[in-house]
């Protein structure tokens, strides 16, 4: 481990095989619980909160992504888990990148829902600075607002959405903004990925665009990639069913792996 972790904040479901949830930036484990009930009977859900959201401490940053992913795989040591598939949602699905990195053998199979494999731009990255200055003048609700408007394609989840990302500590949404704008590039990494994978992606995502995800598909058959209409960037929410579906494929390779 190369950093002192986190202990996290976790809430568990059902028995069976370990499927750890991580959520995207400002938001908690919360945004998973609609497809909790799609999923208990064949798994064992398990949900934390990143370091710096939700219930979980909130250091002063910044966070790297290896960082978060380690506090998690201290999470699975406290749960005496050899093997875990992750699900990660777009922030979440960088820190699954670093984990398949640095500790594939922690790795059972991976679920990308919303993300991308791509470093941030230059464009990316002065939007990042200008979103810290905006949140150390303003506080986090400047970014409760915005992203509540946007993060779905039909306006159902805006206030619980709201809600999420005004309850994220300062300290954490800034920790994670830094240490976003300094993650590697994974295209490579995600291209020759050697476990069991899947891909969810919205047809109307406005964080995670489409073309990107198209892209990250290609090494993907048609089983494998879930491109779903009518969604933002909140499948887990907005078709907690395809999210589900995707990760009972990805568990169907994981036993015929065993
Ligand atoms: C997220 O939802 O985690 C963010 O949109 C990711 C990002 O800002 O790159």
């Amino acid at each position: 481990m190369e950093y002192p972790f986190v202990d996290l904040y976790y809430e568990s479901y059902g028995q069976g095989f370990p499927v750890i949830f991580i959520h995207g930036f400002s938001l908690s484990h919360v945004i998973w619980e609609p497809v909790i009930p799609y999923l208990k009977a064949d798994a064992r859900l398990i949900l934390p909160d990143l370091r710096g959201h939700g219930n979980s401490p909130a250091p002063e940053g910044p966070y790297s992504m290896r960082m978060m992913a380690e506090d998690v795989m201290a999470l699975m040591d406290k749960l005496q888990l050899e093997k875990a598939i992750w699900v990660g949602h777009s922030m979440g699905g960088y820190i699954s990148q670093a984990m398949a990195r640095h500790h594939p053998e922690r790795l059972a199979g991976l679920a990308f829902v919303a993300t991308r494999p791509l470093a941030d731009s230059p464009e990316k990255l002065k939007a990042r600075s200008k979103t810290i200055n905006q949140i150390r003048e303003q506080g986090v609700r400047v970014v409760a607002e915005d992203m509540s408007e946007r993060l779905t394609y039909k306006s159902d989840w805006k206030v619980t959405n709201f809600n999420i990302i005004n309850h994220t500590p300062q300290s954490g949404m800034i920790g994670s903004l830094q240490g976003m704008a300094s993650r590697p590039d994974s295209s490579e990494l995600v291209r020759n990925l050697s476990l069991p994978w899947v891909l969810v992606a919205g047809q109307e995502d406005r964080f995670a665009p489409l073309e990107i995800a198209r892209e990250m598909a290609a090494p993907l058959d048609a089983s494998h990639y879930f491109e779903v209409p009518k969604v933002g960037h909140m499948p887990m929410m907005e078709a907690p069913e395809v999210v589900a579906q995707a990760i009972r494929v990805l568990l169907a390779d994981v036993e015929s792996e065993n």
